[in-house]
């Protein structure tokens, strides 16, 4: 089993998208028995709350469900038992880091796997309008595809 932790700072918009996407896109190839996922936040004054209701609503007209989430904030004993440590921006991967220097090697950016390769960090849309939910889905979305199919040539060559 490969166990995927997605990681942003506050766990309502970002990365309970990336885990919402991956775990149906997981379902749909029957992989369940092979790779899960989970989210964070690094920050954690949003424990307990759901989603945040635009990232919900944008996730839902793609057709992916947060209903279940509850944010967490992240601990060093998730980073010891997650295989992929996989943060939305470039802040969220240097607290990981200064918080599990030696996982350095598994903590790393989720547009590492952008096949687009533009920007390194999916933007933060808290602060912003409707539109930065849908740029997020939009990366989010294409970035776990790319992670996925790298994740199944590792399963399939083990
Ligand atoms: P996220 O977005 O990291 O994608 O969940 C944020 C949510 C909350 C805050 C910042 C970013 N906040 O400052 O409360």
């Amino acid at each position: 089993m490969i166990r995927v932790l997605f990681v942003c700072l506050g766990n309502i918009c970002r990365s309970p998208v990336a885990e919402g996407y991956l775990r149906a896109a997981i379902e749909r190839l029957e992989l369940s028995k092979q790779i899960s996922c989970e989210s964070r936040g690094t920050g954690g004054w949003h424990e307990g709350e759901g989603a945040d209701s635009r990232s919900s609503a944008n996730a839902r007209s793609h057709g992916i469900d947060l209903g279940g989430h509850r944010a967490r904030q992240v601990s060093l004993s998730d980073i010891d038992e997650f295989d992929l440590i996989v943060a939305m921006d470039e802040r969220n991967l240097r607290d990981l880091r200064t918080l599990a220097p030696k996982h350095h090697e598994k903590i790393f950016l989720l547009r590492d796997h952008d096949p687009l390769d533009t920007e390194r960090s999916v933007p933060d849309p808290y602060q912003g309008g409707v539109d930065g939910f849908e740029e997020v889905y939009q990366i989010v979305s294409r970035c776990c595809d790319a992670l996925l199919h790298e994740l199944q040539s590792n399963l399939s060559s083990r």
